[in-house]
Protein backbone atom coordinates (compact mmCIF):
# COMPACT_ATOMS: atom_id res chain seq x y z
CA UNK A 1 0.00 0.00 0.00
CA UNK A 2 0.66 3.34 0.05
CA UNK A 3 -0.41 6.97 0.43
CA UNK A 4 -1.60 8.98 -2.25
CA UNK A 5 -1.34 12.69 -2.97
CA UNK A 6 -5.27 13.64 -5.13
CA UNK A 7 -6.54 15.76 -7.06
CA UNK A 8 -6.72 18.82 -4.66
CA UNK A 9 -3.18 19.31 -4.50
CA UNK A 10 -3.24 20.78 -7.81
CA UNK A 11 -2.98 24.30 -8.20
CA UNK A 12 -2.46 24.76 -4.42
CA UNK A 13 1.32 22.59 -3.43
CA UNK A 14 0.71 23.75 0.46
CA UNK A 15 3.61 21.56 0.98
CA UNK A 16 3.01 21.67 4.74
CA UNK A 17 3.27 17.33 4.12
CA UNK A 18 6.75 17.07 3.28
CA UNK A 19 8.18 18.59 6.51
CA UNK A 20 6.57 15.73 8.81
CA UNK A 21 7.72 12.71 5.82
CA UNK A 22 10.18 10.29 7.76
CA UNK A 23 11.65 9.06 4.01
CA UNK A 24 11.53 11.97 2.07
CA UNK A 25 9.09 10.30 -0.46
CA UNK A 26 7.52 13.27 -1.74
CA UNK A 27 8.53 14.80 -5.45
CA UNK A 28 7.41 17.91 -6.73
CA UNK A 29 6.59 19.15 -10.36
CA UNK A 30 5.33 22.89 -11.18
CA UNK A 31 1.84 23.06 -9.61
CA UNK A 32 1.52 19.32 -7.73
CA UNK A 33 3.58 16.70 -5.25
CA UNK A 34 3.13 13.34 -5.85
CA UNK A 35 4.15 10.47 -3.09
CA UNK A 36 7.19 7.42 -4.20
CA UNK A 37 4.57 4.51 -3.62
CA UNK A 38 7.98 2.31 -3.09
CA UNK A 39 9.42 4.66 -0.66
CA UNK A 40 5.89 5.51 1.75
CA UNK A 41 6.03 3.89 4.86
CA UNK A 42 1.97 4.38 5.54
CA UNK A 43 2.78 6.25 8.37
CA UNK A 44 -0.08 8.53 8.08
CA UNK A 45 1.91 11.62 9.19
CA UNK A 46 1.15 13.78 6.21
CA UNK A 47 -2.35 13.18 6.18
CA UNK A 48 -3.23 15.88 8.71
CA UNK A 49 -0.89 18.34 7.37
CA UNK A 50 -2.18 18.98 4.10
CA UNK A 51 -5.02 21.54 4.57
CA UNK A 52 -6.30 20.78 1.26
CA UNK A 53 -7.11 17.43 2.47
CA UNK A 54 -5.17 16.16 -1.07
CA UNK A 55 -3.78 12.75 0.73
CA UNK A 56 -5.33 9.45 1.32
CA UNK A 57 -4.59 5.75 1.82
CA UNK A 58 -4.85 3.52 -1.34
CA UNK A 59 -7.26 1.79 0.29
CA UNK A 60 -9.17 5.09 1.02
CA UNK A 61 -8.86 6.35 -2.42
CA UNK A 62 -12.40 7.90 -3.66
CA UNK A 63 -13.37 6.46 -6.23
CA UNK A 64 -13.05 9.27 -8.70
CA UNK A 65 -9.32 9.49 -7.56
CA UNK A 66 -7.69 6.03 -8.64
CA UNK A 67 -5.96 7.00 -11.27
CA UNK A 68 -3.73 9.29 -9.27
CA UNK A 69 -2.35 5.70 -8.19
CA UNK A 70 -0.47 5.71 -11.40
CA UNK A 71 0.44 9.03 -11.56
CA UNK A 72 1.94 8.90 -8.52
CA UNK A 73 3.92 6.16 -9.33
CA UNK A 74 5.26 7.64 -12.93
CA UNK A 75 5.90 11.20 -11.95
CA UNK A 76 7.28 10.51 -8.65
CA UNK A 77 9.91 8.39 -10.95
CA UNK A 78 10.42 12.04 -13.22
CA UNK A 79 10.36 15.06 -10.75
CA UNK A 80 12.89 15.80 -7.50
CA UNK A 81 12.52 14.63 -3.78
CA UNK A 82 10.86 17.63 -2.38
CA UNK A 83 11.93 17.69 1.87
CA UNK A 84 11.57 21.52 3.18
CA UNK A 85 8.33 23.31 3.36
CA UNK A 86 7.71 26.46 1.15
CA UNK A 87 5.57 28.97 -0.06
CA UNK A 88 2.13 28.03 -1.55
CA UNK A 89 1.27 28.71 -5.26
CA UNK A 90 -0.41 32.23 -5.54
CA UNK A 91 -4.53 31.51 -5.48
CA UNK A 92 -3.65 28.80 -3.64
CA UNK A 93 -6.63 29.59 -1.32
CA UNK A 94 -8.60 29.99 -4.04
CA UNK A 95 -8.29 27.08 -6.03
CA UNK A 96 -8.37 25.01 -3.00
CA UNK A 97 -11.42 22.83 -3.30
CA UNK A 98 -12.54 23.39 -6.98
CA UNK A 99 -12.54 20.15 -8.91
CA UNK A 100 -11.11 18.20 -11.84
CA UNK A 101 -8.09 20.44 -11.44
CA UNK A 102 -5.85 17.55 -13.41
CA UNK A 103 -6.74 19.81 -16.67
CA UNK A 104 -4.09 22.26 -15.26
CA UNK A 105 -1.52 19.79 -14.16
CA UNK A 106 2.04 20.99 -15.21
CA UNK A 107 4.69 18.84 -16.18
FE1 LIG B 1 5.59 10.01 3.97
FE2 LIG B 1 4.24 8.76 5.89
FE3 LIG B 1 2.95 10.31 4.16
FE4 LIG B 1 3.98 7.99 3.35
S1 LIG B 1 2.31 8.25 4.83
S2 LIG B 1 4.11 9.96 2.29
S3 LIG B 1 5.82 7.89 4.62
S4 LIG B 1 4.47 10.99 5.67
FE1 LIG C 1 -0.26 19.17 -1.82
FE2 LIG C 1 -1.38 19.08 0.53
FE3 LIG C 1 1.15 18.56 0.29
S1 LIG C 1 -1.79 20.58 -1.07
S2 LIG C 1 1.79 19.82 -1.39
S3 LIG C 1 -0.49 17.38 -0.59
S4 LIG C 1 0.22 19.71 1.94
Amino acid sequence: MSFIVTDNCILCKYTDCVEVCPVDCFHEGPNFLVIDPDECIDCTLCVPECAANAIYSEDDLPEDQQHFIKLNTDLSQQWPVITELKEPLNDAEQWDGKLNKLQYLEY
